[in-house]
């Protein structure tokens, strides 16, 4: 047995937001650095993913290399001697296990998933691909044997289903198939979080951000930081006129506190005691919006400086390596299935 796994992906369906940045960009490029020794590192891009609602696809092919940029600018490091990036769609093991896989999982689970039925809500027609969304993603984590998948609060019921996949094969066909994803609780002990991460928009502070749904109140990571910081100056709050860090009641300015805790780094609990009863909403929100300015300043120079050749060259070498690893797994479910010669 090699070196557990930690793996991760972000769509090309859009262009990414802050909560991407600090919901998985950012906690992976942390465990990189805290794990170099123990851990391999999956960084991939779920490009099959990224057109399950609607998109322009003239722009997903150089969305897809901006945002392997994008992680490199995070702080992942692709030095590392067992850290690949990839795209999903150059290894098609991701698409066949899913098809297996898919004969394995139940209309109903699918159909309890809470993304899937707020994507399709009020809309006329809704695509079989967004429906299957999440076998594609637990194929994405099984097919590497990944131990812990740094993801955001949404993602969440998506992981368990991955579990609940993996166990259930485990059952019906051979108990080592697939290495079980830990537990969502473990997955945040391991990344020293208390609860998942899960950024609201600065407008609407009840709805996540998020790249599928822009408003006013989305920060992009492409976006001018003098904007960015307007966009914060401007965030909506409420009228209790104290600062109190509870997203049931004040969820704005909760938002904004764990804003600043992520971008600082350090643990929640010191932002809140800084900040806590304290009555200038305006002074608060002046502290995150000089921290984000600050931030998109230095990431999209860091985003600028990275050759679309670098990319390429270690999408090479990385897919290469993946499709083998990728291959290995699938020919062994297949012959657990029946499909190929044991
Ligand atoms: P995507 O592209 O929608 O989101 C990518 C990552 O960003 C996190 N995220 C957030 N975190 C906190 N606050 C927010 N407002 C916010 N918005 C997005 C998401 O939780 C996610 O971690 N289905 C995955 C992509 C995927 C994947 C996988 C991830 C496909 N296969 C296998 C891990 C393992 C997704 O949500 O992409």
């Amino acid at each position: 047995m090699g070196k557990p796994i930690i793996l991760t992906g972000i769509r090309s369906n859009g262009d990414l937001t802050l909560g991407n940045y600090l919901g998985a960009m950012l906690p992976l490029a942390k465990l990189q650095a805290r794990h170099a020794n123990a851990y391999k590192f999956n960084m991939f891009v779920p490009d099959l993913h990224s057109f399950t609602t609607p998109i322009n696809h003239q722009d997903l092919y150089s969305n897809t290399i901006r945002n392997l940029k994008m992680f490199i600018a995070a702080g992942l490091n692709t030095e590392h001697q067992e850290t690949y990036i990839y795209r999903q769609s150059f290894i098609p093991a991701h698409a066949e296990l899913t098809w297996i896989l898919d004969c394995f999982v139940y209309f109903g689970e699918l159909n309890r998933m809470t993304q899937f039925k707020d994507k399709s809500e009020n809309k006329n027609t809704v695509s079989v691909g967004l429906f299957n969304y999440p076998v594609l993603m637990a194929a994405d984590i099984l097919l590497y044997g990944a131990q812990y998948v740094p993801v955001g609060e949404d993602q969440r019921q998506h992981l368990e289903l991955a579990r609940d996949i993996a166990i259930r094969m485990n059952n019906l066909f051979k108990s080592d198939l697939f290495i079980v994803p830990e537990a969502w609780n473990e997955q945040l002990k391991f990344a020293g979080l208390n609860k998942g991460v899960r950024i609201r928009s600065f407008k609407n502070p009840n709805k996540k951000m998020s790249k599928s749904v822009i408003d006013p109140g989305t920060i992009l990571l492409t976006d001018d930081p003098e904007e960015a910081s307007k966009k914060i100056m401007a965030a909506t709050t409420d009228s209790v006129g104290e600062i109190n860090f509870d997203f049931a009641t004040q969820p704005g300015i909760s938002n904004i506190i764990q804003i600043i805790a992520l971008l600082r780094d350090v643990p929640l609990n010191e932002v809140i005691a800084q900040w806590q009863g304290k009555h200038s909403y305006g002074d608060l929100k002046q502290e995150a919006a000089e921290l984000v300015h600050k931030f998109l300043t230095t990431f999209q120079q860091k985003t600028s400086q990275i050759e679309d050749s670098y990319v390429d060259e270690l999408l090479n070498r990385d897919e290469a390596l993946m499709r083998q690893v990728a291959n290995a797994k699938l020919l062994e479910v297949q012959q657990l299935v029946g499909l190929r010669r044991n």
